[in-house]
């Protein structure tokens, strides 16, 4: 790769989608563009179109209107990653992985790239920081609803995602209300209970459910028992899709064999429903809220979060300060070497002031 000034980048989305993407790839493009005179390439599928060589010119038009779109107008793949990528299968269905970096190093000379903006969550940054090792120069944008990325507060996506679960549990309160019932909602997240924890307190769930405070079933039934005893009809109960009881596993939805992160959680509210309605005899619901926190157009604040996530990101490339990750700390933003994020994620600690608020005004985690 030239050791001159940088001429033409690439800009590529991965992992899931997530609202704020393209709010992303459009400042990137037009401060590209407009500050610092440079040729913008979109990489379609995120590390796919590294592998397979699928690239776009972005102009200036090109990500015009696209500001609060939802998804991203250049693809996703959250399955690609260029040190363990799925080139097969063998005679009993499973998938062989094979280190195709070489390919990607090649596309990108080919191409002229001189820096990749790389845009995901992390998976991505752990991708990121590997290429970097191998000379390609990085800046990576934390995005992802879960909320999981080390080194940074909040990643962009979050807050719409915070949102769409805080309005599903606000509505499935008027039928709890309205049937006696418990309702139960299950939020994405993976092994963090982010968006559980902050939906459950912005609704006034009775019970939030998280991964990182295993719960006892005894003590989430006699607590839905209590409230029903004292005349409270309803227990509303917001569960992270990693939730686990003590000693257990969180519930597994599927493996995706051909994924470098073939774990995908799933369920947990069904068989709590089960549980619950069998031992307390009171009228149970679940509702899995899935993709539709990922979807649609982001929030003002991602759309605001997005947009300084991407300038910064523009300013560390002016200034040739690579193999780093846009990060906000303290309220300010700044950046962090890509491998100290990689393969990590940050998970909510048990000691978090909102777990204190909430106990504070009789919310249960399921601990007690
Ligand atoms: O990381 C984002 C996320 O939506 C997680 O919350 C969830 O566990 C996972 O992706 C779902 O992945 P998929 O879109 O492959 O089902």
């Amino acid at each position: 790769m030239s050791t001159e000034r940088i001429q033409r980048i690439g800009v590529l989305t991965g992992g899931g989608d997530c609202p704020g993407l393209n709010t992303v790839i459009r400042v990137v493009t037009k401060a590209a563009i407009l500050e610092q005179h440079l040729e913008v390439v979109g990489i379609e599928d995120g590390y796919l179109g590294l592998i397979e060589d699928r690239m776009r010119p972005l102009t200036f038009d090109a990500v015009s209107n696209i500001l609060d779109r939802g998804g991203t107008i250049l693809g996703t793949s959250n399955k690609a990653d260029p040190s363990r990528f799925c080139v097969g299968h063998d005679a009993g269905g499973r998938p062989i992985f094979a280190d195709v970096s070489d390919r990607v190093l090649a596309n990108v000379r080919a191409r002229g790239l001189d820096a990749l903006v790389c845009i995901g969550g992390d998976g991505t940054m752990s991708g990121a920081a590997r290429l970097a090792a191998r000379g390609l120069r990085i800046i990576g944008v934390p995005k992802t609803i879960d909320n999981d990325l080390l080194h940074t507060e909040v990643t962009f996506g979050f807050d719409t995602a915070l949102s769409i679960a805080t309005d599903a549990l606000m509505r499935l309160r008027t039928t709890a209300s309205s049937h006696q019932r418990v309702m139960l909602l299950e939020t994405m997240g993976r092994n963090a209970g982010w968006i559980a924890l902050h939906a459950g307190i912005a609704s006034g769930a009775d019970i939030i459910l998280i991964p990182e405070i295993p719960f006892q079933l005894e003590a989430v039934c006699a607590h839905c028992l209590d409230r029903s005893r004292r005349g409270r009809a309803y227990t509303l109960i917001a569960v992270a899709e990693g939730a686990k009881p003590v000693g257990g596993e969180p519930v597994v939805d599927r493996i995706v064999h051909e994924s470098p992160d073939p774990v995908r959680l799933g369920g947990v509210s069904v068989v709590l429903c089960g549980q619950i309605a069998e031992r307390t005899k009171l009228e149970t619901r679940a509702t899995i809220l899935g993709h539709i926190q990922r979807g649609g157009t982001p929030t003002a604040r991602d759309r605001v979060l997005a947009t300084e996530f991407a300038h910064h990101a523009m300013i560390l490339l002016r200034e040739g300060r690579f193999n780093q990750m846009v990060a906000l700390q303290q309220g300010r933003l700044t950046s962090v070497p890509l491998a100290e994020v990689a393969d990590r994620q940050r998970t909510v600690p048990v000691d978090d002031h909102l777990i204190a608020a909430g106990r504070a005004v009789g919310t249960s985690f399921g601990d007690r």
